[in-house]
């Protein structure tokens, strides 16, 4: 009852233009109409977002998706059946009307019907589809629970629609139609094997052919403001041992080094728990003001797929000693080492210290 109550008022927002975060099962959503081009504009400026980023619109039925494209491919409609609602986004060929904001002006659109019953009804009692691009400040790791979203976006937004913590928690896959053959552009929520078991073979997009013109797959994305380093080996880690370091690992605690804290993603090795657990993880390490988080690497099968990805590009570090890197935050310079990293870091803190006392 009191949902029901709830759900209309966030609707009642949606109808007059306004910003409403949505749970999903993969991660928290920032939604407006998304046939409404001001309401959509304010998302990007909420989040500080790019607007050649185009968003993703979130459907609840057949007609909203009729609403949105020309002709749905046989095998993109194989695997809405099969996996819909749930976390999968298709990229298709848009109509007219959908709003250029959305797409980024481009000819296709991504669309995915997201598995949380508070959220398809808060769809439907709007009357339209809803963009929702994840509800987290432009670069950083996405909120898999209502208080993420209050902590880095309650004063900016009109509604949080608490919808409790996010059961996959990484984002949906994203599968292109657009190209001749389906395209995977970010690992996600659905396996690929479970997928390719479906429509057969799909074609994968490595990260360093990527066109940074999308930022959610930006090399560095979904980044904590601790740096991350994933390519390490126990040799060379002595540099570090002074350090204040945090330990993400997927199984089992390691010991060879102080940490200051231990995150283990799964005990029971549990792709679908660690997956889960990630971005929860990540942030209780980044809150601890540590000079760097080791991640260690999970297999790259079924989930395991998407949670390195995201460990790739919250990392982006290639090696712990000098080697040069590209970042996201290497837009201001062209290459930072893990060094690099631990002093921003330093120097980001200090101004927080400085904004604290003054
Ligand atoms: O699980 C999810 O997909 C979550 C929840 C809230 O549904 N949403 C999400 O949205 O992750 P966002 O905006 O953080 O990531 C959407 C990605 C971006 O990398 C964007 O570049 C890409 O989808 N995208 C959107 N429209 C596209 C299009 N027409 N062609 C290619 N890529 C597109
Ligand atoms: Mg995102």
């Amino acid at each position: 009852m009191r949902d029901k109550k709830v759900i209309r008022q966030a609707a009642e927002i949606i109808k007059r233009g306004g910003i409403v975060a949505f749970p999903t099962e993969t991660v928290y959503g920032l939604g407006a109409d998304a046939f409404n081009p001001f309401a959509v504009a304010r998302i990007f400026e909420v989040k500080g977002r790019p607007y050649f980023d185009p968003l993703i619109v979130h459907v609840a039925n057949h007609t909203d998706l009729d609403r949105l494209v020309i002709e749905i491919p046989s095998d993109a409609k194989k695997l809405m059946e099969r996996f819909w609602p749930g976390p999968l986004t298709v990229v298709l060929l848009k109509k007219e009307n959908v709003p250029d904001i959305v797409t980024a002006g481009l000819q296709t659109v991504a669309i995915r019907m997201p598995k949380h019953s508070m959220t398809l009804s808060l769809i439907e009692l709007a009357g339209s589809p809803i963009v929702g691009p994840s509800a987290n400040p432009f670069g950083y790791l996405s909120p898999t629970t209502a208080k993420h979203v209050q902590d880095q976006l309650g004063d900016k937004i009109d509604f949080i629609l608490d919808g409790g913590p996010c059961e996959v928690g990484v984002e949906s896959t994203i599968l292109s139609f657009f190209e001749k053959r389906p395209l995977l552009l970010r690992p996600g929520g659905v396996p690929l094997e479970e997928i390719e078991s479906i429509i057969g073979k799909v074609e994968v997009r490595p990260i360093e052919e990527e066109k940074p013109l999308a930022p959610g797959m930006l090399p560095r994305h979904y980044a904590p403001r601790t740096p991350i380093v994933l390519d390490w080996s126990k040799k060379n880690l002595d540099s570090y041992r002074d350090k204040k370091i945090g330990l993400l690992v997927f199984q089992e605690p390691k010991n060879f080094l102080k940490f200051h804290q231990i995150e283990v993603l799964s005990k029971k090795g549990d792709f679908r728990e660690a997956a889960a657990n990630l971005f929860s993880a990540i942030r209780r390490l980044d809150a601890l003001n540590l000079d760097l988080i080791l991640a260690e690497a999970v297999p790259e099968v079924g989930l395991g797929r998407a949670i390195m990805d995201r460990l790739r590009r919250a990392s982006n570090v290639i090696s712990t000693t000098n080697d040069s890197i590209s970042t996201f935050r290497g837009m201001g310079k062209k290459a930072y080492t893990t060094e690099d990293l631990i002093r921003d870091r330093k120097c980001e803190r200090n101004i927080e210290d400085e904004e604290d006392r003054g």
